[in-house]
């Protein structure tokens, strides 16, 4: 048995100092840093009790046998957790966790602000502004939605949808959902109304994905999704990716037949599909969903806990297997 400060923590990209001090003050940690290739981190995790990846790093069954049977523990620096192939890991009985609640205020602020940014057309008018193209005031510019008095359907209604329709609500905007449970808290809260998928996406004027990606979440929301959110529309995405069909959505911005859109994340990070940046009416963010100090600390202090826990033969605090 290894004794504590001999167990190896590889941390697959960048931890914080929050979350990377403490570890560092009870074990070897290593930091592949964050151009590490796959390649590269096999070569790392040789004798590895612990393995700290984010949601940029797969981790599958190869990932993992390269650790050679010491490996405790994979703790995502994530509340989604679709990176990691479950499954492998619960052959193995190595412990996962990820980091939810800390990072939901922060989420879904910004998926406040993307739904503001895209309804008011933020992305286009500064880009004009910049290419010096503004002439003055036009009161017919750049025009958009009010959220008092629209109709906010939230697709996947967990705590950072529910987190969503109060920020939202509190702007005056009615809230409907979709969602394999019933909200009590939220249909109390905020008066949210549940509807069926189909019926959310014709009755909301903004619609927002709070959904985690599986496979049956891959693609959900398509051409014919988006022609009924319709021309008036907004559609804002902060959960992943692939819940919605890039081309589709682009061709949708480019034909009017989607009023707006504002999107943090992408199917193929950090990759950007060309037609979206070429779409109008489309704000475009590089995953910063979690991105503000009091989240970052939060999550990198939990990945340490949760490491620690399991290293030193407790119960992690946030375990997803
Ligand atoms: C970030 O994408 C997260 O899942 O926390």
């Amino acid at each position: 048995m290894q004794d504590a400060s001999h167990k190896l923590v590889i941390v697959a990209r960048k931890l914080l100092p929050a979350g990377l001090v403490p570890l560092g003050a009870r074990f070897e940690v290593r930091e592949g840093g964050l151009d590490i290739t796959r390649e590269q981190l096999i070569e790392m995790l040789p004798g590895a009790a612990a393995l700290v990846a984010d949601a940029s790093v797969p981790v599958d069954g190869e990932v993992l046998d390269a650790a050679g049977g010491t490996l405790m523990i994979v703790a995502n620096i994530a509340v989604g957790y679709d990176n990691i192939d479950l499954d492998a890991c619960r052959e193995r009985e190595i412990v996962v966790t990820n980091t939810p609640n800390v990072l939901t205020q922060a989420t879904a602020e910004l998926a406040l602000a993307l739904t503001l940014a895209a309804a008011r057309r933020m992305s286009d008018a500064e880009r004009d502004l910049r290419a010096g193209a503004w002439e003055g005031w036009d009161p017919g510019a750049y025009l958009g939605p009010e959220l008092a008095g629209a109709t906010v359907g939230i697709v996947g209604m967990g705590r950072i949808g529910r987190r969503y329709g109060r920020l939202v609500s509190a702007l005056g905007a009615r809230v409907v959902y979709a969602g394999p449970s019933v909200k009590l808290d939220a249909e109390r809260q905020i008066e949210a109304r549940k509807l069926e998928l189909a019926d959310l996406y014709t009755e909301a004027d903004v619609v927002s994905v709070h959904a985690p990606a599986s496979p049956d979440t891959h693609h959900m929301i398509g051409a014919a999704e988006l022609e009924a959110i319709g021309p008036n529309g907004v559609l804002v995405n902060t959960s992943r990716g692939s819940l919605v069909d890039a081309s589709a959505l682009a061709a949708a911005l480019r034909d009017g037949k989607l009023g707006a859109a504002g999107l943090d994340v992408y199917e193929h990070e950090p990759e950007v599909p060309p037609e979206l940046l070429e779409a109008p009416r489309c704000v475009l963010l590089p995953h910063i969903g979690s991105a503000t100090s009091a989240a970052r600390d939060a999550m990198a202090l939990l990945v340490a806990d949760n490491v620690a826990a399991v290293l030193e033969g407790r119960e992690p605090r946030t375990p997803v297997t």
